[in-house]
């Protein structure tokens, strides 16, 4: 039964020839997840058809694979060379091959976009060099690629904004929006290996307008900010103490705050805010202060 499953899928993708353009990099990653999953549903017990689709399946991955892999180190290439963005903003602009506009992709779930960014951001992996947080702060997880391309758009980054982003993990907030904008971008993060693998990135890419300090954000300066990115990087005394040092840097000048996940209904609630863009609770929310 898994074996005809193999098949069938095998003799589709083998037929489509557009999968192999650079422009099909979705329906490439979809097509190389359904062998995958294929592959894991049919244990190969070495007789003569299971080793045949076995050989084949491998064949169509690394065609698949290698075309990937030019496009990517085409786009870091340019990146590197201070080609701007190298084309990597266009391709989440408008997932072209569904037509469909980016706002209207909505969840936290990963995708496409996402093999694509870990593949120009090449992050070392942290190992288990990572300390344990203490209570109210959030583990580590990566804002999903599309709403930090969905931000980037939204917000209309200029050579005067800098964004900080509150919590920034391995960096990806930080990077995309210093590669595809003029803007200056910080991220804090108190985790040193989480800030190595930034850094790293960063210099590989030869990105210069994003830097990395690691801190507990509460002992951070605001002073530069204009925009302040949170994607829920810490709850309870944690998040009221830091939005009282955001509403301090607010007295004294207007600045944006952009939240995702939990966080947003409790930003939401603050009187020295307004939102400027709200969506749906599972995309980011722009709030500018009073
Ligand atoms: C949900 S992740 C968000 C990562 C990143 N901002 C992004 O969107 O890709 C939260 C991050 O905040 C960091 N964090 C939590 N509390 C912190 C604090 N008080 N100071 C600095 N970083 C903190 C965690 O180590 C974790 O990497």
């Amino acid at each position: 039964m898994a074996v005809t499953a193999l098949d069938m899928v095998l003799k589709e993708l083998e037929q489509d020839r557009s999968l192999h353009k650079p422009d099909q990099l979705r329906r490439r990653i979809e097509a190389l997840d359904r062998l995958e999953a294929c592959l894991f549903r049919t244990p190969n017990q070495g007789g003569d058809t299971e080793s045949a689709l076995y050989r084949r399946a491998q064949v169509l991955i690394a065609d698949l694979e290698a075309v990937n892999r030019n496009l990517f180190q085409s786009i870091r290439h340019k990146i590197r060379e201070g080609g701007g963005d190298g084309g990597l903003y266009e391709w989440a602009t408008l997932s072209s091959e569904e037509g469909r506009p980016l706002d209207q992709l909505n969840g936290v779930g990963y995708d496409y976009l996402d093999v694509l960014v870990s593949d120009i951001l090449q992050f070392d992996d942290p190992g288990e060099e990572v300390a344990p947080l203490a209570p109210e702060m959030v583990f580590y997880q990566p804002t999903p690629a599309r709403h930090i391309f969905d931000l980037i758009r939204r917000a209309a980054f200029g050579e005067h904004d800098v964004l900080i982003d509150l919590g920034s993990g391995l960096g990806h907030v930080s990077l995309l929006t210093a590669i595809c904008t003029p803007a200056r971008c910080i991220g804090i993060e108190l985790e040193a290996a989480y800030v190595a693998g930034a850094r790293h990135s960063a210099q590989a890419l030869n990105v210069t307008n994003a830097t990395f300090v690691q801190q507990d954000v509460r002992s951070a300066d605001f002073s530069t900010g204009t925009v302040f990115y949170l994607y829920t990087p810490f709850t309870g005394t944690i998040l009221r103490d830091v939005l009282d040092m955001l509403k301090r840097e607010a007295a004294s000048r207007e600045i944006r705050l952009c939240t995702l996940g939990p966080c947003t209904p409790i930003v939401g609630k603050e009187s020295w805010l307004t939102a400027i863009d709200s969506r749906d609770i599972d995309q980011v929310a722009i709030f500018r202060s009073l």
